[in-house]
């Protein structure tokens, strides 16, 4: 494909999160077309090509197709590969790189294909990052795929503490919003280990990009329309709520965490928005208005001084107790186990996370008639 207005685009994200990533598509005007697992495929013009690398929060990159042809063998690839306009995508003082892989086809030595190709586009780089493409061989059939984003989206570049189970910013957002946060609404993370629920939540809440001010791999494209590019960066900026404050908490039991979370808040500029400290859940003051509860609460056997299920039900039950009307959504690990908490929770999406499967629940928030249970005696153990 030579460089039109139009291009074949593709977000990039973890299995799971496609329909997080087809709404944050539709909002911003792209229409997407479902793909394969992780894959979610869109038309762009250039602006919104810009426009999706800036503002998708649940994708981790945006490619674009830029060849596809048949080989069966590597003087054939060699051939294709010279017919390609690669000087439409990559200039000489750029270097490529090639992630190639391979299924059921007559080429599988990915470097070998890599190396075909460097022969036709250029050598690949010795130290600073070049121009990624990725290569993809599916029976016989060929595709070739610039990466628009080069670091990838997932990467925030605030989040240097990242404490000891942290959760992908990319889930982060998929979970506030399947909790349908909107920015406007008070929001509280309990278990907020190195805060990456809450500081999304707030860089949301005053409709900052979620990589700030990064680069991306298509600024070095010939065909980068500065423009376009400045009109993008102009719309950043008027979308920006300056002096807007969130309503957000951030709760830790772990100092540790805590001090993390405010370093990450304090790097994305976001500090004003977050009430960060070291609490418990059983110490979870109450609110008597609307709001959201949205975390990521401990997982495995066991978390320090007892059982999960036990603070898993301490949890429910403060919650229903002092945020009585607040909506919740959580990633888990364990459904049966959220719904020791809550067992009105739920499933709206899952993905795979540190080679295991979460999964996203969630539920509304209460009217102010529905009756809350008291805690319970044991419910008040500090935990
Ligand atoms: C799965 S981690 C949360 C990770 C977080 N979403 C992030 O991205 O860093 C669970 C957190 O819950 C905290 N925690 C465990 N028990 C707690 C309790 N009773 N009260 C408050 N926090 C607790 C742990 O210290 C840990 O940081």
């Amino acid at each position: 494909m030579a460089v039109s207005d139009r291009f074949e685009a593709a977000a990039i994200c973890t299995p799971g999160l496609e329909p997080f990533v087809e709404t944050e598509l539709r909002a911003l005007g792209i229409k997407p077309k479902p793909g394969h697992t992780g894959v979610v495929e869109f038309k762009a013009s250039a602006r919104q090509l810009y426009a999706a690398n800036v503002w998708l929060r649940t994708a981790s990159r945006v490619l674009v197709r830029i060849a596809t042809f048949r080989a069966t063998d590597f003087a054939h690839l060699q051939q294709r590969a010279e017919e390609v306009d690669w000087s439409s995508w990559i200039t000489d003082d750029v270097a490529p790189e090639f992630r190639v892989s391979s299924r059921k086809s007559r080429l599988y030595h990915t470097q070998g294909i890599a190396d075909r190709l460097h022969k036709v586009v250029g050598p690949a780089s010795i130290g600073e990052a070049g121009q990624p493409f990725v290569v993809r061989f599916d029976r016989d059939l060929c595709s070739v795929s610039i990466d628009a984003s080069g670091t990838p989206l997932n990467h925030r570049a605030w989040r240097t503490d990242i404490g000891v189970a942290p959760l992908r910013p990319t889930m982060a957002a998929a979970v506030l919003m399947a909790a349908g946060y909107d920015g406007t609404e008070p929001l509280v993370d309990p278990f907020c280990g190195c805060g990456t629920i809450p500081i999304e939540a707030a860089l949301l809440a005053a409709k900052l990009p979620p990589g700030g001010t990064r680069r991306f791999a298509f600024q070095q494209w010939p065909s980068f329309q500065r423009g376009t590019w400045a009109s993008v960066q102009g719309e950043v900026k008027a979308a920006a709520q300056a002096g807007v404050v969130a309503q957000i908490e951030a709760y830790d039991r772990d100092q540790a965490a805590v001090d993390a979370c405010k370093a990450n808040a304090e790097r994305a500029q976001v500090s004003d928005s977050v009430l960060i400290e070291r609490k418990v859940v059983s110490h979870l003051g109450g609110h008597t208005g609307k709001g959201l509860i949205v975390s990521n609460p401990p997982y495995g056997k066991r978390v320090g001084d007892g059982d999960l299920r036990a603070l898993y039900k301490k949890f429910g039950a403060v919650m229903r107790q002092r945020r009585p009307q607040w909506g919740l959504a959580m990633v888990v690990a364990d459904v049966k186990l959220a719904r020791v908490a809550d067992h009105r929770l739920a499933p709206v999406g899952g993905f795979g996370h540190g080679g295991m499967t979460v999964s996203v629940l969630s539920r509304p928030g209460s009217e102010p008639s529905e009756p809350s249970a008291p805690l319970s005696d044991p419910d008040l153990q500090a935990r």
